[in-house]
């Protein structure tokens, strides 16, 4: 038998660098109670968000994540021709085939990267960070971009009460590379296909061409918040075990910017002592999905309140339902 050749990597992966991009224009909590029987007051104390930003005219997903790419690729040092792999997680691109990847990629002048999407919801970016890490330590790829990117204003019902007021649009991305130590932990990850009518697509396309009504995003608000502040609590604490880390010794709580509420459920859950620095941007941008997370992570840092070095947990989990972690040291 012959024998073939195995590719070798980098006996480790980090991320090099982020970047982040969030549309222009702003929406508070009372221009969206002009659509919905609801409160300021109701949506901040329920799920922290105080405004959120939505696509505004000449905007799009494919220019937030330029935006955002353009940023990660610039900090990482690098130029467009040492990227070998383009990852975009994100539902909400509105082509069945081809991907968002590829033409994006074209767009930012990598050439003949391999270039993919990944549909994980809200654990996209995790995901993402996942395949990146194993590829360059495989030695299938060098430096891998990921982003993680939604426009769910495009896909929100603006008159359901269940939904409106929560989801929103954004792009963030990083570099991952190969590196002398490790900087991304072992990813904790699974699904539960029991619960796909957590969170769904109202309508598939097939039906939606033949009823005439756009698809919108449904979300049984309950069971989300059960899983999330019971089984997702148990999986972000196996990340810090897997990866070898007591709660002293972590430093930022990036989980995906749901809800303040289950932020605060997981941090009671997971002991995080008070000098933690945890990401709340879900004030400032609503829960823009596959984006909150690498959002969040560039506005600790650029803020100052996160420094690059310092050991973070991540967690994201939604649609599918899906889930996806890991603590990686900040770029
Ligand atoms: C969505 C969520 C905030 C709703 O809160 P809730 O407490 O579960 O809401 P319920 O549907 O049980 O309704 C409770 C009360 O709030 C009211 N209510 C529901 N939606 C409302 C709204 N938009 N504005 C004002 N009141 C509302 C209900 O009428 C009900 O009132 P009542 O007690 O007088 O009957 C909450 O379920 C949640 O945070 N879920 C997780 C969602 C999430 O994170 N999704 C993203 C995952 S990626």
């Amino acid at each position: 038998m012959t024998t073939l050749k195995a590719s070798t990597g980098s006996p480790y992966a980090r991320i090099l660098s982020v970047g982040s991009a969030v549309p222009s224009r702003v929406l508070d909590n009372e221009y969206m109670c002009q659509f919905i029987d609801s409160s300021d007051e109701w949506i901040t104390q329920r799920t922290g968000i105080r405004e959120r930003r939505w696509l505004a005219e000449g905007e799009s997903l494919e220019s937030l994540c330029l935006d955002a790419a353009t940023t990660a690729i610039a900090r990482a040092g690098l130029t467009a021709s040492e990227i070998d792999a383009v990852l975009v997680s994100t539902v909400s691109w509105y082509h069945q085939t081809p991907a968002l990847a590829p033409s994006l990629a074209t767009r930012l002048g990598i050439t003949d990267a391999a270039a993919y999407d990944i549909s994980a919801a809200c654990a996209g970016f995790c995901y993402g960070l996942a395949q990146a890490e194993a590829l360059v330590r495989a030695g299938q790829a060098r430096h891998v971009l990921v982003i993680g990117a939604e426009t769910l204003s495009q896909m929100t019902d603006i008159t359901d009460r269940a939904t409106a007021f929560l989801f929103a649009d954004g792009a963030g991305a990083v570099v991952v590379g190969p590196s002398q130590t490790n900087g991304i932990g072992p990813v904790v990850w699974g699904s539960d296909g029991e619960q796909t009518d957590a969170i769904w697509q109202t309508n598939d396309w097939k039906h939606a061409v033949e009823q005439g009504t756009w698809p919108s995003l449904g979300m049984n608000g309950r069971a989300v918040f059960k899983w999330a502040t019971s089984f997702i609590a148990g999986a972000a604490s196996t990340c810090l075990e897997r990866s070898g880390i007591t709660p002293e010794e972590l430093d930022v709580f990036i989980p995906h910017q749901a809800n303040n509420r289950i932020t605060d459920t997981l941090l009671r859950y997971l002991k995080l002592p008070e000098k933690v620095v945890v990401a709340r941007t879900i004030q400032h941008y609503g829960n823009n999905s596959a984006a909150s997370i690498p959002i969040a992570m560039d506005a600790l840092l650029s803020s100052g309140e996160a420094k690059s070095g310092q050991t973070a947990l991540m967690i994201g989990f939604g649609a599918g339902l899906v889930y996806a972690g890991q603590v990686v040291t900040l770029p």
